[in-house]
């Protein structure tokens, strides 16, 4: 039995893991740290609440104190480290948060189980702290390239890459310096329920019901590797059973695409489902479809994002070879199973689109 601290719980990936986790490993305790900052929903964790091997912590991976407490009084052997600022067009507008929770906050996180788990009443107890790192810390991929392995050089382009990368350095050299038994994933992009529809594909999908403009960044011709998250917390799972501390492992779909062809993708789908459904016509009468148009007729070229990484791929060879990872879900199956949950869960996309996240979208598309 194992007893997680998981932080940033109540966002997108941290909330798929939780539900992961307790439906996978019901034995264990798992604890969530978050902050609730604009990302994080208590709605995500619906269904987790009421169970009794699990608690809700609202409060900063920052505050070294209570991170402490927690992994003292629960008796906690492993972090799981998902709490960070996540959106890069944000980082590029303000990246003070940025460099605050993910860089400052996680140092704290690593002081506060060195402290627990090196140095105080629990040193020498088996101890795991396992960080979530991304596959932009490798910079930008040309057409010809291989994908990112795990020793690729860091190259981070944008202040949330950078604070990404800054952060992976210190877990390594907490495993160097001090013996933390330590492991980093690096993951490529992650699509799925509870995404911030800030994203490329629930925005899309969003918008589309809602007629609003689909903004393409530049040319539409970027590329990423786009994976289920189920798939991303079942490679996290076997880092934490098999993987070796101080190591590395990067998870990836081998699923590259171009962002123009995904909103395309996105259009037919939900143009199908809709043209398919009185129900959904009449749940979403502004919706192309319901006035004879295609959802493509919404696609609009934007002002491309300042520094715009052209291409991300991940190389999982090692993750398959050491721990037995592969993604189980395609994106043909992932994609519609993530459009038919925001068709779903209209309370959870109303609930957290609102207020500061609007006035900053539509600050963002001013241009
Ligand atoms: P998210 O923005 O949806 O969620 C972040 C969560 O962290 C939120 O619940 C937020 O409230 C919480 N948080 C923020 N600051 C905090 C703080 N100081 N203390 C405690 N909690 C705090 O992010 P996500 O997409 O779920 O990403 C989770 C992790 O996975 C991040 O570290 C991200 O870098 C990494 N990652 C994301 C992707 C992706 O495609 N989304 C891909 C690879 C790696
Ligand atoms: P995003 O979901 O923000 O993830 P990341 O920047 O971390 O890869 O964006 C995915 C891709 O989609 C990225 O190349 C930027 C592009 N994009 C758009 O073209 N339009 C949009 O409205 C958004 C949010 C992203």
């Amino acid at each position: 039995m194992h007893k997680l601290l998981v932080t940033g719980g109540a966002g997108f990936i941290g909330a798929n893991f939780v539900h992961y986790w307790l439906t996978q490993h019901p034995q264990d305790r798992l604890v969530v740290l978050d902050a609730l900052t604009y990302a994080g929903n208590m709605t995500s964790l619906a269904g987790c609440l009421e169970q009794e091997n699990f608690r809700f912590v609202h409060g900063d991976i920052g505050d070294q104190s209570l991170v402490e407490t927690l992994l003292l009084e629960d008796g906690l052997d492993t972090v799981v480290n998902f709490a960070a600022e996540s959106h890069v067009d944000r980082s590029i507008h303000g990246p003070d948060p940025f460099v605050t929770t993910n860089v400052v906050g996680t140092h704290s996180l690593l002081k506060a189980a060195k402290k627990v788990w090196l140095d105080g009443t629990l040193a020498g107890r088996p101890h795991r702290f396992h960080h979530v790192s991304t596959d932009e810390v490798y910079g930008s991929l040309a057409p010809e390239e291989s994908p990112f392995t795990e020793t690729t050089p860091y190259a981070p382009n944008s202040p949330y890459s950078a604070s990404k990368a800054a952060s992976d350095h210190l877990v390594r050299a907490y495993h160097h310096t001090y013996g933390l038994e330590v492991t980093t994933s690096n993951c490529s992009n992650n699509y799925g329920p509870y995404q911030f529809p800030e994203k490329l594909i629930p925005l899309i999908i969003l918008n589309i019901l809602e007629a609003k403009q689909l903004p393409i960044y530049g040319d539409g011709l970027n590329i990423r590797d786009w994976l289920y998250v189920d798939d991303h917390c079942r490679g996290i799972d076997l880092v934490l059973q098999k993987g070796r501390a101080g190591e590395v492992y990067n998870i990836g779909g081998n699923n590259e695409w171009r962002n123009i062809e995904i909103v395309q993708l996105v259009c037919t789908l939900v143009d199908e489902k809709l043209a398919a459904s009185d129900t959904l016509r009449q749940r979403f009468p502004r919706s192309p479809v319901c006035l004879g148009h295609k959802a493509e007729s919404l696609i609009t070229y934007v002002k491309d994002r300042p520094g715009h990484d052209r291409r991300y791929a991940i190389n999982a060879e090692k993750s398959r070879n050491e721990l037995g990872y592969a993604p189980l879900e395609s994106f043909e199956t992932g994609i519609r199973k993530t459009i038919d949950w925001y068709l779903l869960n209209e309370a959870w996309w109303r609930g957290v689109m609102n207020g500061s996240y609007r006035d900053w979208l539509e600050k963002q598309y001013a241009h």
